[in-house]
Protein backbone atom coordinates (compact mmCIF):
# COMPACT_ATOMS: atom_id res chain seq x y z
CA UNK A 1 0.00 0.00 0.00
CA UNK A 2 1.66 2.89 -1.18
CA UNK A 3 0.03 5.20 0.93
CA UNK A 4 1.04 3.75 4.29
CA UNK A 5 4.43 4.07 3.25
CA UNK A 6 3.90 7.55 2.73
CA UNK A 7 2.47 8.55 5.86
CA UNK A 8 5.15 6.13 7.53
CA UNK A 9 8.06 8.26 5.58
CA UNK A 10 5.74 11.26 6.58
CA UNK A 11 5.64 10.64 10.07
CA UNK A 12 10.04 9.60 10.44
CA UNK A 13 10.34 12.77 8.42
CA UNK A 14 7.87 14.63 11.00
CA UNK A 15 10.11 12.90 14.15
CA UNK A 16 13.74 13.51 12.80
CA UNK A 17 12.62 17.62 12.15
CA UNK A 18 10.96 17.67 15.55
CA UNK A 19 14.33 16.09 17.08
CA UNK A 20 16.68 18.77 15.02
CA UNK A 21 14.54 21.75 16.36
CA UNK A 22 14.87 20.72 20.17
CA UNK A 23 18.35 20.29 19.96
CA UNK A 24 18.78 23.89 18.04
CA UNK A 25 16.63 25.14 20.97
CA UNK A 26 18.47 23.68 23.51
CA UNK A 27 21.43 24.66 21.90
CA UNK A 28 20.48 28.54 21.64
CA UNK A 29 20.89 28.19 17.63
CA UNK A 30 17.39 30.40 18.17
CA UNK A 31 17.24 33.21 20.97
CA UNK A 32 14.58 35.56 22.47
CA UNK A 33 15.97 38.99 21.21
CA UNK A 34 17.57 38.64 18.07
CA UNK A 35 21.14 36.80 16.82
CA UNK A 36 24.43 38.13 17.81
CA UNK A 37 24.95 35.25 20.05
CA UNK A 38 28.82 34.37 20.23
CA UNK A 39 29.07 31.06 22.66
CA UNK A 40 27.50 29.17 25.29
CA UNK A 41 27.54 28.91 29.03
CA UNK A 42 29.89 26.54 28.38
CA UNK A 43 32.96 28.25 26.93
CA UNK A 44 33.65 29.28 30.91
CA UNK A 45 37.18 26.95 30.61
CA UNK A 46 38.06 28.11 27.08
CA UNK A 47 37.92 32.06 26.38
CA UNK A 48 36.82 32.98 22.69
CA UNK A 49 39.78 35.15 21.94
CA UNK A 50 37.69 37.10 19.41
CA UNK A 51 34.73 38.06 21.37
CA UNK A 52 35.23 41.32 23.28
CA UNK A 53 38.25 43.77 22.92
CA UNK A 54 39.56 47.67 22.96
CA UNK A 55 36.71 50.46 23.07
CA UNK A 56 36.22 53.77 24.08
CA UNK A 57 32.96 55.41 25.27
CA UNK A 58 31.58 58.01 27.60
CA UNK A 59 30.25 57.06 31.10
CA UNK A 60 26.88 57.86 32.84
CA UNK A 61 28.92 60.73 34.43
CA UNK A 62 30.29 62.39 31.55
CA UNK A 63 33.82 60.90 31.79
CA UNK A 64 35.59 59.49 28.70
CA UNK A 65 36.75 55.88 29.28
CA UNK A 66 37.95 52.91 27.39
CA UNK A 67 38.42 49.54 27.77
CA UNK A 68 42.05 49.94 29.78
CA UNK A 69 39.84 51.51 32.66
CA UNK A 70 38.00 48.39 33.07
CA UNK A 71 41.37 45.91 33.40
CA UNK A 72 42.08 44.30 36.44
CA UNK A 73 38.67 43.70 37.14
CA UNK A 74 36.14 40.81 35.93
CA UNK A 75 33.56 42.82 33.73
CA UNK A 76 30.38 42.24 32.91
CA UNK A 77 28.58 43.57 29.83
CA UNK A 78 25.77 43.66 28.99
CA UNK A 79 24.14 46.32 25.49
CA UNK A 80 20.56 48.16 25.99
CA UNK A 81 19.00 51.38 26.16
CA UNK A 82 16.65 53.53 28.46
CA UNK A 83 13.50 53.38 26.51
CA UNK A 84 13.52 49.28 26.52
CA UNK A 85 10.13 48.57 27.46
CA UNK A 86 11.05 45.11 28.83
CA UNK A 87 14.53 43.13 28.52
CA UNK A 88 16.73 46.41 29.26
CA UNK A 89 15.10 46.33 33.11
CA UNK A 90 14.19 42.76 33.29
CA UNK A 91 18.36 42.27 33.12
CA UNK A 92 19.14 45.47 35.34
CA UNK A 93 16.91 44.26 38.10
CA UNK A 94 18.22 40.83 37.66
CA UNK A 95 21.70 42.13 37.97
CA UNK A 96 21.02 44.16 40.77
CA UNK A 97 19.65 41.15 42.88
CA UNK A 98 22.80 39.55 41.69
CA UNK A 99 25.19 42.96 43.22
CA UNK A 100 23.30 42.49 46.58
CA UNK A 101 23.93 38.75 46.66
CA UNK A 102 27.39 39.22 46.33
CA UNK A 103 27.46 42.19 48.74
CA UNK A 104 30.52 43.20 49.16
CA UNK A 105 32.29 40.63 46.43
CA UNK A 106 30.88 42.93 43.72
CA UNK A 107 33.19 45.51 44.78
CA UNK A 108 35.49 43.21 42.44
CA UNK A 109 33.44 43.92 39.59
CA UNK A 110 32.73 46.39 37.00
CA UNK A 111 29.16 46.15 35.96
CA UNK A 112 29.21 47.69 32.35
CA UNK A 113 25.39 48.67 31.04
CA UNK A 114 26.22 49.69 27.33
CA UNK A 115 23.45 51.89 25.13
CA UNK A 116 23.07 51.08 21.92
CA UNK A 117 21.14 54.04 21.76
CA UNK A 118 23.03 57.00 21.57
CA UNK A 119 20.67 59.57 19.94
CA UNK A 120 18.60 59.28 23.31
CA UNK A 121 20.78 57.74 25.76
CA UNK A 122 22.55 60.95 26.82
CA UNK A 123 24.76 60.46 29.93
CA UNK A 124 22.79 62.50 31.96
CA UNK A 125 19.51 60.22 30.20
CA UNK A 126 21.58 56.97 31.39
CA UNK A 127 22.67 58.50 34.98
CA UNK A 128 19.02 59.25 35.52
CA UNK A 129 17.99 55.59 34.25
CA UNK A 130 20.49 53.69 36.34
CA UNK A 131 19.09 55.30 39.28
CA UNK A 132 16.47 52.76 39.66
CA UNK A 133 19.16 49.96 39.74
CA UNK A 134 22.09 49.06 41.97
CA UNK A 135 24.79 52.46 41.99
CA UNK A 136 27.45 50.05 40.59
CA UNK A 137 26.13 49.79 37.22
CA UNK A 138 27.93 51.55 35.28
CA UNK A 139 26.53 52.99 31.77
CA UNK A 140 28.25 53.61 28.78
CA UNK A 141 27.25 55.75 25.88
CA UNK A 142 29.73 56.98 23.09
CA UNK A 143 29.11 58.07 19.75
CA UNK A 144 27.28 55.94 17.17
CA UNK A 145 30.86 54.83 15.72
CA UNK A 146 31.83 53.51 18.91
CA UNK A 147 28.61 52.08 19.69
CA UNK A 148 29.31 50.35 16.53
CA UNK A 149 32.37 49.21 17.31
CA UNK A 150 32.05 47.69 21.03
CA UNK A 151 28.68 45.72 18.79
CA UNK A 152 31.13 44.42 16.34
CA UNK A 153 33.94 43.79 19.08
CA UNK A 154 31.50 41.77 21.14
CA UNK A 155 29.52 40.04 17.85
CA UNK A 156 26.72 41.73 19.51
CA UNK A 157 23.58 42.76 17.48
CA UNK A 158 21.26 45.71 17.89
CA UNK A 159 18.65 46.91 15.29
CA UNK A 160 16.37 50.01 14.79
CA UNK A 161 13.22 49.01 14.69
CA UNK A 162 10.34 51.84 13.58
CA UNK A 163 7.34 52.39 15.59
CA UNK A 164 4.41 54.34 14.45
CA UNK A 165 5.58 57.20 16.70
CA UNK A 166 8.69 56.78 17.37
CA UNK A 167 11.35 53.92 17.78
CA UNK A 168 12.95 50.78 19.50
CA UNK A 169 15.79 48.71 19.48
CA UNK A 170 15.92 44.93 19.06
CA UNK A 171 19.76 43.99 20.49
CA UNK A 172 21.28 41.33 22.12
CA UNK A 173 19.99 40.01 25.03
CA UNK A 174 22.53 38.31 26.67
CA UNK A 175 25.00 39.49 29.27
CA UNK A 176 29.11 38.46 28.75
CA UNK A 177 31.20 37.95 31.64
CA UNK A 178 35.07 38.83 31.00
CA UNK A 179 37.83 37.75 32.96
CA UNK A 180 40.39 40.74 34.33
CA UNK A 181 42.05 40.76 31.63
CA UNK A 182 39.43 41.13 29.07
CA UNK A 183 39.22 38.04 27.90
CA UNK A 184 35.41 36.23 27.39
CA UNK A 185 34.60 33.96 29.80
CA UNK A 186 30.87 33.07 29.34
CA UNK A 187 27.19 34.30 28.98
CA UNK A 188 24.61 34.97 31.08
CA UNK A 189 21.29 34.34 29.51
CA UNK A 190 17.99 36.23 29.28
CA UNK A 191 16.04 34.92 32.03
CA UNK A 192 19.04 32.73 32.65
CA UNK A 193 18.29 31.11 36.37
CA UNK A 194 19.47 33.18 39.74
CA UNK A 195 21.47 30.02 40.85
CA UNK A 196 23.09 29.71 37.59
CA UNK A 197 23.67 33.61 36.78
CA UNK A 198 25.45 33.54 40.43
CA UNK A 199 27.57 30.65 40.00
CA UNK A 200 29.06 31.86 36.78
CA UNK A 201 29.84 35.12 38.63
CA UNK A 202 31.30 33.77 41.69
CA UNK A 203 33.69 31.69 39.40
CA UNK A 204 34.94 34.46 37.76
CA UNK A 205 35.57 36.44 40.75
CA UNK A 206 37.39 33.05 41.47
CA UNK A 207 40.08 33.18 38.26
NI1 LIG B 1 16.58 46.13 25.97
Amino acid sequence: MPILKIIRYGAWAAVALLTFAAAAITLGWWRVDGPGRPGSGAAMSTPLADVGGPFTSTDHTGRKVSQADYLGKPTLVFFGFTHCPEVCPTTLFELTTLLGKLGLEADKLNVLFVSVDPERDTPEQLSLYLQSFDPRITGLSGTQAEVDAALKAYKAYAKRIPTQDDYTMDHTASVYLMDAEGRFRSLIDYHEEQDSALAKVKLLLKR
